[in-house]
């Protein structure tokens, strides 16, 4: 990045006749509260950003430091677009950089980036539910559903139900079986469509449905080009261009999907390539408020796009994020920025905002609201620790550039990437059905016989009655009841479950307490709880088809499964047991929106733990976390000992999940 000063394309006549102009601004060093200022030693830097008034200091930016993000904070007006710009002349040609435009403020660098390719939105084409190349399916599937919910202020029963719903058209597709196939949007909607004419939903389903629908007719109406795809332009080699990213005039909503969306997508990318290290590409964004929002109205947790702020410096990438509104840009935005530049404020909110997060002196908190254009404060979070005044270049723009001008200069390019067009869900399930003869590979999961152990349980014909005449002191329906519901939800604590069977304390013990005698249940203390489990008697009381988990410890081993899921789900993520990935069966595994963790239990300290480790981390889990006893704590630790770093590899008890109530 080395190059001399004035190299780069615009015409920085301020950091030519900067300290004549700026002789106005902050030169009385007796009254300065930012005085004395850094040396240039102190805050030198290729990419040159501006000039210290009144001094030939100029400060400029390493490109690791740009890869740990930047923020321009400052009134409309105040010069946010015109330092973006001249920021990237200064990356420009070594850095690609992407801009997300809501204003049309860069297709305006073309004339001097002529390889700049600017996509207005109508022209793009992108299919959200495609994930990037190498990217799980699954994993995607959750990423896909937070950017939508979050962007679409949905709440988690709906994320929940969009996991669902995608999963169940990857399956369709025959992704899961790694068919290059995917739905779009539009089969997202049909799916949401067939789903809200279903007789008998219960009315909070519906609700889900209903607001769920309402959001992908608004993507399908909205975006009818844009979506209209299976394979959209290849993002994997815009990443190397210089692109903008025209969303002007998108209602507000559409506008943070599309963002959200493209910052998930080139995040997910690169981790996957684990690209670490040097800057690689920059993104601009005018207008941050639309994505990185402060108070999210939704109840999904963290907002996956303020997660990944905090982690998408590792894959090379810097964001330089502006915004005029800055008190209503998310906490992780601002604090994940290492070099933040104040420009005029007039607004005693963001002053206020700002001072803080730079903390500033009252005096020198006094100064943002008389900054003139151009002119700015600058916190770094390493390297300089004071804050200290700057001036910016001006940009001038020779032409402006009108739609139609934007178009005929595109046409070649854009003409020139080729998509694949959606295959509508009709025709995908005709030719399902014509497979369906064959043996398909869903039947391995489908459920296998018992055999001869269990075989004699599995007679749904039973008769309840017929089978537990004992049951003398409770209603034999009730008795039934509570069977079921414990076949239904081994998870469950006592308590729990007699609260979810709407039974009173007495009452619930009354019918445990008999089928307890008879031997149709057995009680288990585990942590501060008791939990039921169904005998060999009760489960044949109730025809039970679930498969008995046999061998020692088993109904534990899959209720300690049950409360991992449960605790995460509760959070909002999506869980499942016994998951096979590649042929390697996951005790749990936890799809949070950065990574995926395979949860194994264990209440053995036997071999198999390092083998079972391995073969999580080779089917590409992002981490590892063996749950087990506090007895067995300290032996699993060592073990494992420091085979693996503890962000990969970890050990807890399951108190933690057993503890809530
Ligand atoms: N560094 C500068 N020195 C002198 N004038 C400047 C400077 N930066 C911007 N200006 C002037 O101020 C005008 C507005 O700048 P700019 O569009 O960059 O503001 P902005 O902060 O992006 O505003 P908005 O929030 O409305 O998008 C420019 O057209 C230019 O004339
Ligand atoms: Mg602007």
């Amino acid at each position: 990045m080395s190059r001399k000063r004035g190299e780069n394309f615009f015409d920085d006549e301020i950091l030519k006749h900067l300290p004549d102009e700026y002789k106005k601004f902050l030169t009385d060093f007796e009254t300065d509260p930012f005085y004395p200022y850094p040396f240039q030693e102190d805050i030198h830097g290729p990419i040159q950003i501006g000039l210290i008034p009144g001094t030939q200091t100029v400060f400029g930016l390493l490109p690791t430091e740009i890869n740990q993000h930047a923020l321009y904070a400052g009134r409309s007006g105040s010069g946010k677009t015109t330092a973006n710009r001249h920021t990237f002349g200064e990356l420009y040609p070594r850095i690609p950089c992407w801009f997300i435009d809501f204003k049309k403020d860069y297709r305006h660098l073309l004339p001097y980036a002529p390889d700049l390719i600017i996509f207005r939105w109508r022209s793009l084409r992108i299919n959200p539910l495609r994930p990037p190349q190498g990217t799980d399916p699954l994993k995607w599937i959750q990423i896909f559903a937070d950017c939508f919910c979050q962007s679409f202020g949905l709440m988690s029963a709906s994320k929940s139900l969009i996991v669902e719903i995608i999963e169940e058209l990857y399956e369709t597709y025959g992704v899961f079986d790694g068919r290059d196939i995917y739905p779009s949007m539009f089969e997202f909607h049909e799916k949401l469509e067939r789903r809200s004419h279903r007789k008998g939903l219960p009315w909070d389903e519906r609700g889900y449905i209903t607001r769920s629908k309402n959001k992908t007719t608004v993507c399908v109406k909205l975006l009818k080009d844009t979506f209209d795809c299976d394979k959209g332009f290849p993002l994997e080699d815009l990443l190397a261009k210089n692109v903008v990213f025209e969303f002007d005039g998108l209602m507000d909503e559409l506008q943070t999907f599309m963002v959200n969306l493209i910052l998930s997508w080139v995040f997910t990318y690169r981790l996957e390539r684990e690209e670490r290290g040097s800057l690689q590409q920059v993104i601009f964004f005018d207008e941050a408020r639309k994505v990185f929002k402060k108070n999210y109205k939704t109840d999904l947790g963290t907002p996956i796009i303020d997660l990944m702020v905090t982690q998408i410096r590792e894959t090379g990438v810097g964001l330089v994020i502006s915004d005029q509104i800055p008190h209503q840009l998310s906490d992780a935005a601002k604090s994940n920025c290492f070099t933040i530049i104040t420009l005029s404020l007039s607004n005693g909110k963001d002053i206020e905002d700002m001072a803080r997060t730079m903390r500033l002196t009252r005096e020198q908190a006094d100064m943002l609201n008389k900054l003139e254009v151009g002119q700015g404060i600058v916190k770094l979070a390493g390297r300089y620790p004071e804050p200290f005044p700057i001036v910016l270049p001006n940009v001038h723009i020779e032409a402006y550039l009108s739609d139609a001008e934007v178009d005929r200069k595109m046409k070649q390019t854009i003409d020139g990437f080729s998509i694949v067009p959606r295959t509508p869900l009709d025709s995908i399930q005709r030719t399902q059905h014509s497979e369906k003869h064959d043996s398909s590979p869903k039947q391995r999961h489908m459920k296998q016989p018992s055999d001869s152990t269990t075989g004699s349980t599995t007679d749904s014909s039973s008769d309840f009655i017929v089978k537990v005449n004992e049951i003398k002191r409770v209603k034999k329906k009730l008795a039934r009841n509570f069977l079921i519901h414990i076949e239904k939800h081994p998870h469950m604590n006592v308590t729990e479950t007699y609260r979810s069977l709407g039974l009173s304390a007495y009452k619930g013990n009354k019918v445990q307490k008999e089928l307890v005698e008879n031997g149709l249940l057995e009680e288990k203390r585990m942590g501060k709880s008791i939990y039921l489990i169904l005998t060999e008697k009760g489960r044949a009381a109730i025809g039970s088809e679930i498969p008995k988990e046999r061998g020692r410890g088993k109904e534990e081993h899959r209720l300690y499964q049950e409360k991992i899921k449960t605790h995460y789900e509760g959070l909002g993520y999506s869980a499942y047991i016994e998951k096979d990935r590649y042929g390697k069966a996951i005790d749990v595994l936890v799809m949070k929106p950065t990574m995926t963790v395979a949860y194994e239990v264990e209440l053995h300290n036997t071999n198999h733990i390092m083998g079972n480790i391995s073969r999580d981390l080779a089917v590409g889990v992002d981490r590892v976390v063996i749950v087990t006893t506090s007895n067995l704590l300290e032996k699993i630790q060592k073990r494992i000992g420091a085979a693996y770093p503890a962000n990969t590899v970890s050990i807890e008890t399951i108190d933690t999940y057993l503890e809530e109530a």
